[in-house]
């Protein structure tokens, strides 16, 4: 295709940081994408613009061609762009629209799919350490809403019962259980978790081996931290579905794999209609379909 066909994919990448993501845009030029048309910077206050730029160029027909990406590492901000974009939408005139701030939707789909491999979460006792930072959050919405009882950690109890309160908000049938990490008691409550997924701050280590040791029945143990030390110590950061022992573990280089391909794949989603709004549970149904091929 020219660079100068209508036809082109074009995708408009909304970045509130002062640089815009590198890894972002390569992977949108992986993806596929003709051109694209980095922001950085990028506030509430200038999408508006910025959105109308996208949606007043092309016709009715060719809108699909054109797509927003909203990234960035403040996944709140992130957030509150994502929603001054779909608000700046109307009538038909609207372009698809992927929010993936600091890798959070991504990450977590990759995380929750990576667990579904090896058990069903309907049912299954799902632990998430970290459980209140945005990718564990995201966890624990995915695993709720597929019927797992999830219990959610940080390492202060009101934290965790507002995380909890917050994403009961969604569905208040959902089955999520606070808890505070602390003394070794924290332990009882969740040492017969089937599914554990450590998604703490980088580079800080929640659960040490002789901790993993008490588990009853886990079958699956996930660490989303990529920087020493691990987060579940012991856990290789390049595993993939190793076995060790009973367990299957993945190291947050091991899920990256699958990340990258849910992360291109809803990128391409995106220039199929000029409609989508990609956000966490979108992008987990993308997810779904690359891991059921
Ligand atoms: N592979 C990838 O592409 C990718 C993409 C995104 C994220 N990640 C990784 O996924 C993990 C989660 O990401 P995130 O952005 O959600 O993390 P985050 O917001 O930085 O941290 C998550 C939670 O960790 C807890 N925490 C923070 N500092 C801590 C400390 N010193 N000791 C113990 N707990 C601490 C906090 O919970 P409380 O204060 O409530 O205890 C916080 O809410 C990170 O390790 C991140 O690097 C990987």
């Amino acid at each position: 295709m020219s660079l100068s066909d209508p036809k082109s994919k074009v995708l408009l990448q909304l970045d509130p940081d002062e640089h815009a993501s590198v890894f972002d845009s390569v992977v949108a030029i992986d993806s596929g994408v003709d051109h694209l048309l980095r922001h950085h910077s990028v506030k509430e206050s200038d999408v508006e613009d910025l959105v109308h730029g996208a949606i007043f160029t092309r016709g009715l027909e060719d809108l699909k061609r054109t797509a927003i990406f909203v990234g960035g590492s403040n996944v709140e901000v992130g957030e509150r762009i994502l929603k001054k974009v779909i608000s700046t939408f109307f009538g038909p005139l609207s372009v698809s629209v992927m929010l993936d701030s600091n890798g959070a939707n991504t990450t977590a789909a990759a995380a929750v799919l990576s667990a579904t491999r090896h058990r069903d979460l309907q049912g299954a006792k799902v632990v998430v350490l970290g459980g209140t930072g945005p990718v564990g959050r995201r966890i624990c919405v995915l695993a709720a809403r597929q019927g797992a009882n999830v219990m959610l950690g940080s390492r202060s109890q009101s934290r965790s019962a507002n995380a909890v309160d917050t994403i009961k908000l969604l569905d208040s049938n959902w089955n999520l259980t606070p808890f505070a990490t602390g003394d070794d008691a924290w332990l009882d409550e969740i040492k017969d978790a089937d599914i554990l997924i450590s998604a703490g701050a980088a580079g800080v280590e929640l659960i040490s081996k002789s901790q993993l040791e008490k588990f009853s029945q886990l079958r699956v143990a996930i660490d989303l931290n990529a920087v020493p030390p691990a987060g579940i110590e012991g856990v290789d950061v390049m595993a993939t579905g190793s076995n060790v022992n009973e367990l299957v573990v993945y190291g947050a280089i091991g899920v990256g794999g699958l990340k990258m391909k849910i992360h291109k794949a809803a990128l391409r989603k995106l220039f199929t209609q000029n409609n989508q709004v990609l956000d966490a549970n979108e992008i987990y149904d993308i997810g779904t379909g690359i891991v059921s091929k």
